[in-house]
């Protein structure tokens, strides 16, 4: 999960930006459930709150103000909302960019939680960099959240690099975990845990 916002507006390089940022909400079924994915609204953010806080023991890593400025950003950023009727079971935001695209956050509701939906969304999200011709997928992970780093790695994520003490709250260090689309250049160098 991204911590800090203002960094990304450096992160990403200033090129004109042509990338098709438009969504189609659709219904997936997941374990004979029929759940809707749609793009997230600030009508969503009351319930993204309560999903951080029932995934984070009570803890909400994005305020309401890191929510809404994100969903601002519509020109490059994509934020997903998965529901089942109306409860909010999961979500996931990136952002893209011509080379790169960023997994920002994903969470997935306790009680739905192994049951591939998280996979789901992460390849939705990575079909889209790849339809865009990024070269990478990144994100950054806790270097506890084993359950997260599984998933990542059993999807193609390398661990490339620790940002220490990222997660300030906590004093959590950050694995940079980044999903190579295209043969790279870049040697960054890989960790094994
Ligand atoms: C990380 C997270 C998004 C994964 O979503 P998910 O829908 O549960 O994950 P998936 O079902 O797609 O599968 C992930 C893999 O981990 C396993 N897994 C998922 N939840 C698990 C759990 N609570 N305990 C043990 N294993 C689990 C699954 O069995 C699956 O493995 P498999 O593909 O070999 O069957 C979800 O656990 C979550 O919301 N965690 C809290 C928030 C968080 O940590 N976000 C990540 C921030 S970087």
């Amino acid at each position: 999960m991204l911590k800090k916002f203002k960094r990304l507006n450096n992160f990403f390089h200033p090129e004109v930006n042509k990338i098709d940022m438009n969504f189609s909400p659709f219904a997936m079924t997941v374990n004979g459930k029929v759940l809707q994915v749609m793009q997230a609204t600030d009508n969503d953010i009351p319930a993204l709150l309560v999903l951080e806080k029932a995934v984070y023991s009570g803890h909400t890593p994005w305020s309401s103000f890191s929510f809404e400025s994100e969903l601002k950003k519509r020109k490059n950023s994509l934020y997903l909302v998965v529901y089942q009727a109306s409860t909010l079971v999961a979500f996931i935001g990136a952002r893209f960019h011509p080379r790169e695209a960023h997994i920002t956050n994903i969470a997935v509701a306790p009680d739905y939680q192994g049951q591939h939906i998280g996979r789901r969304l992460l390849e939705l999200m990575i079909d889209r960099a790849r339809k865009n011709e990024s070269e990478c997928v990144s994100l950054e992970v806790k270097i506890d959240n084993d359950v997260a780093k599984r998933l990542y790695e059993s999807i193609g994520f390398e661990a490339t690099f620790i940002r220490k003490n990222y997660y300030q709250d906590t004093h959590t260090d950050a694995v940079n975990m980044i999903l190579w689309l295209k043969p790279h250049q870049i040697k960054r160098r890989k960790l094994t845990f």
